[in-house]
């Protein structure tokens, strides 16, 4: 069993509706966390006191390793690392512009990509990344290429990671959730969701990772959520 007290976790994504759970959940269990989102006021509202507050657009080329930065200096430390920011397009494979395709691997694959490999010569034996990808890594679905291309990418990397971080006792949790009740689907960057199945609740897809984390999992498919 891995224990969550006192161990310095930063959550990237913190006032999404995931990472809103994860970073509640993390603090219950004891947590020292570092907590990341566009807006401070966003951020504040999450009331989660003794957090260390930090804004980064993820856009920009250093935010990942910025934040890294701005754990360490918070906490002195760097346990775990949770990547719970995403955005989300819908559109047939020829009908994105190229922005949009853009944004989506930016902010799914290559932001949590270079998260990893700024925190991994920091993080602690015992440590962990978790990373949220998707069960569009898994199933394909009409007007949903390139979010799933994005999702496929980072479950793809978290594959070689896992194998890689090992060697330093790292665990990469690779987040495979089915669709949850978030509202992303209702705010994405291109295109109009389609009429989708009630989804999954945010608090018990967010405890079931945070189960995986505490349980010592190493990848949560689309199947762990059942
Ligand atoms: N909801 C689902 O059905 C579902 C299912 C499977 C996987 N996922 C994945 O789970 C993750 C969280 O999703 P969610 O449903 O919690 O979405 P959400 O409620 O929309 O939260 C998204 C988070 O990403 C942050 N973000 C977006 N663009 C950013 C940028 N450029 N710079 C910094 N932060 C940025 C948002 O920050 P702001 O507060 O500043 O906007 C917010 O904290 C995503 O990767 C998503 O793909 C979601």
């Amino acid at each position: 069993m891995t224990d969550l007290s006192g161990r310095s976790v930063l959550v990237v994504g913190a006032t999404g509706g995931l990472g809103a759970p994860l970073s509640r959940g993390l603090a219950a269990a004891g947590a020292r966390l570092t907590l990341a989102g566009r807006s401070m006021p966003r951020l504040q509202a999450l009331g989660l006191d003794g957090a260390h507050l930090v804004t980064a657009d993820l856009q920009h080329p250093t935010a990942a390793n910025d934040l890294v930065q701005a754990a360490l200096a918070a906490h002195g430390a760097l346990d775990g690392v949770v990547y719970a920011a995403g955005v989300v397009a819908f559109g047939g494979v020829g009908d994105l512009d190229d922005d949009v395709v853009d944004e989506l691997l930016l902010i799914n694959y290559l932001a949590p990509a270079r998260l990893a490999r700024a925190a991994l010569p920091h993080l602690s034996a015992g440590g962990f990344v978790v990373n949220l990808s998707a069960v569009v890594a898994e199933q394909a679905v009409p007007n949903m290429g390139a979010y799933s291309a994005s999702k496929a990418a980072l479950t793809a990397f978290d594959a070689v990671l896992r194998m890689e971080a090992r060697r330093s006792k790292v665990r990469v949790i690779d987040a495979r959730p089915p669709h949850t009740e978030t509202g992303l689907a209702g705010r994405p960057i291109a295109g109009t969701a389609p009429r989708l199945p009630k989804g999954l609740s945010p608090d018990d897809v967010a405890a079931r990772i945070l189960r995986a984390v505490t349980g010592d999992e190493t990848d949560l498919p689309s199947s762990a959520f059942a």
